[in-house]
């Protein structure tokens, strides 16, 4: 392979004065481009500061690590079309070039769509960056000891991301979400309703996907949540969970469908383990999160304030202060519009107040061990 190649984002031969003029006007790029410090209702500069010339808003997106669920995040991009340009950043800036040269191949068969392996300078101007870089669990290693070592890898990223592209908004994908989403908030200094991470939006499609084989419908016709942490102390929201407005137990005896506290268990523990049955046979999961970031990408390049369970700061819910967990969210080009404070039973509330202390109990140990500024 040449020392450069077709999919980076520069080719180092050239100066950057000779390559500033080639950058094309209507390719997403904010170099050199006046930023526009329109305000949103709030007083945060607007969204639409780096207007597309077809769109007159940002497409670009910027994905930072790019293994399996950050490529199959920009493969899924590239064919929804949604994206005018993706960045492609990796420690390993080779794998990320190798992806960028097999997306491109594809864009024929797509979407006219500028792909490139870049570096963190390149994220400037992108309506929103999804951070999916991590590392793997030792073996031997505690969870805390991952955690650890992930907030590092975020403590080289998400400043430089901030710096660069001080007007997106981050979406952490990289696991544990909740507590990486709460370290990004502190470490970029961006404000809150531009930080949030993917949270519980796939297991929230679980819950769906699982409800939907017992119940015979579409699973796009259930609506029920999955909150507090994207993790073991989740907390299935049976109390809200419908289809057509019909609560589960009411549809369930229209329908002749058995619905026992067996039954809810089973399929929860479906849902809440479903990584664990993945992973032991084909060693990741990467399909349904990247569907779920494109659902969330979606949402904010189109505006839809769409319904999303995501993770984002929390205060003063059921108790809960200061920790980063996911609630129904509307999401729109702004970021979060609205966390949805849902009116839970008894015991739904105890489980997401357990779900808020297991979280803090870890950002606790982080801020102990220096891994991450208190707020
Ligand atoms: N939120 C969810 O629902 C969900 C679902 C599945 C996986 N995940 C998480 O997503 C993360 C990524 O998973 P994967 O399967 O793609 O892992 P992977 O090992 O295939 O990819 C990780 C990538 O991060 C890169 N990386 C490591 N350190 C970096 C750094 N300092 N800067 C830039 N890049 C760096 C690596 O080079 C690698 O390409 C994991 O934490 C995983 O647990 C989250």
């Amino acid at each position: 392979m040449p020392a450069w190649s077709a999919a980076a984002c520069h080719d180092p031969r050239m100066s950057a004065s000779d390559t500033e003029p080639q950058v094309p006007v209507d390719a997403g790029s904010a170099r050199k481009r006046p930023v526009s410090r329109t305000r949103g209702p709030t007083g945060e500069p607007s969204m639409a500061s780096e207007p597309n010339r077809q769109t007159s808003r940002p497409t670009k997106v910027a994905i930072v690590g790019v293994g399996m669920v950050g490529s199959t995040y920009a493969y899924t991009l590239l064919l929804s079309g949604i994206a005018s340009e993706i960045v492609l950043v990796d420690a390993n800036h080779e794998r990320a070039e190798g992806e960028a040269m097999d997306l491109n191949h594809a864009v024929p068969f797509a979407h006219p769509t500028k792909i490139c392996a870049g570096d963190y300078a390149d994220c400037e101007g992108a309506a929103i960056t999804v951070i999916a870089a991590g590392v793997g669990q030792r073996p031997g290693e505690t969870r805390l000891e991952l955690v650890k070592r992930n907030a590092a890898i975020f403590g080289q990223i998400v400043p430089r991301v901030a710096e660069s592209n001080p007007e997106g908004i981050i979406v952490v994908a990289t696991n544990p979400v909740d507590v990486l989403t709460y370290v990004t908030l502190n470490l970029a200094g961006l404000p809150a309703h531009r930080v949030f991470g993917s949270g519980t939006i796939l297991d929230t499609a679980r819950f769906r996907y699982m409800l939907s084989e017992h119940l015979g419908v579409d699973p796009r016709s259930v609506h029920a949540y999955i909150i507090g942490e994207h993790g073991d102390s989740e907390v299935p929201v049976w109390s809200l969970a419908n289809v057509a407005g019909m609560r589960l137990p009411s549809f369930c005896a229209e329908n002749g469908i058995p619905l026992s506290p067996d039954t809810m268990e089973r399929i929860f523990r479906q849902t809440r383990d479903a990584a664990y049955e993945i992973i032991s046979r084909k060693g990741a999961t990467y399909y349904a999160v990247a569907a779920g970031l494109m659902r969330i990408t979606e949402a904010i390049l189109r505006d839809q304030n769409t319904v999303l369970s995501i993770s984002s700061l929390v205060t003063d819910y059921y108790g809960i202060d200061d920790v980063c967990l996911s609630l129904p969210t509307v999401v729109s080009r702004r970021g979060i519009e609205r966390v949805l404070r849902l009116d839970l039973s008894p015991q739904e509330a105890r489980g997401v107040r357990k779900s808020a202390e297991v979280l803090r109990e870890t950002i606790k140990s982080l801020e102990a061990a220096g891994a991450v500024e208190p707020a």
